[in-house]
């Protein structure tokens, strides 16, 4: 499929970064929500899939542009999946995610199960009415304290498995060998190529 334009349905400048690097090899120019001045939809499904079909139908639908969103969250074992689809939320709407890391920690207590998964839903949405939905995952230890500064949101707390490094202690390159969202994009570029 040849896309000349593709709107991405978020005004996260971490994954912004992310996507913008990873669909730099197709020669398609990138835009954000940020450059229309969209607001964000509310995201009022309870999972990853109806949240991100949600944000990139409503980035279509204004732009009139191919729209590409990624719902995604931190799930962690113990919590039973928490904080998933409110990963944001946790962080509060002073976006403060030294306390949302905090508060995961808090809730984990001393439980030796320590393990975690980031998962990335993408939904890419045509204004012909196109709908598909691409999932990565990223499996990992979450650790305490944080550590790094690099990345974006609960980075600094998860070590990928496979690794040493938590993902805050990463460039963008080299959490790119791990990253769920990378790995929902690999799924996706299948349609570009
Ligand atoms: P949403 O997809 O906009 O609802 O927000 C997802 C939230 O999950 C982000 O704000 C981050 O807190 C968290 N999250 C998703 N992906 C990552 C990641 O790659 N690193 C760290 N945190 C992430």
């Amino acid at each position: 499929m040849k896309i000349d334009t593709l709107v991405l349905a978020t005004h996260n400048k971490g994954k912004v970064a992310e996507m913008s690097d990873l669909l730099s090899p197709f020669g398609i120019e990138v835009q954000s929500a940020d450059d229309f001045d969209l607001e964000s939809p509310e995201e009022t499904e309870d999972n990853f899939i109806g949240n991100a079909l949600i944000k990139a139908r409503y980035v279509c639908e204004k732009t009139g542009l191919p729209a590409l969103a990624d719902d995604s969250g931190l799930c962690v074992t113990v919590l039973n999946g928490e904080p998933g689809v409110y990963s944001a939320d946790w962080a509060g709407s002073e976006k403060d995610f030294s306390k949302a890391m905090k508060l995961v920690h808090e809730k984990m207590g001393d439980a030796l199960d320590r393990s975690a998964y980031f998962i990335s839903v993408f939904a890419f949405v045509l204004p012909d009415g196109t709908e598909q939905v691409f999932e990565g995952r990223c499996e990992g230890q979450l650790i305490w304290p944080a550590r790094g500064l690099d990345g974006f949101g609960y980075d600094p707390m998860f070590v990928p498995n496979g690794d040493e490094r938590s993902f805050g202690e990463m460039s963008l390159q080299e959490k790119k060998v791990y990253s769920h969202r990378a790995k929902a994009f690999s799924n996706f570029r299948k349609i570009l190529e």
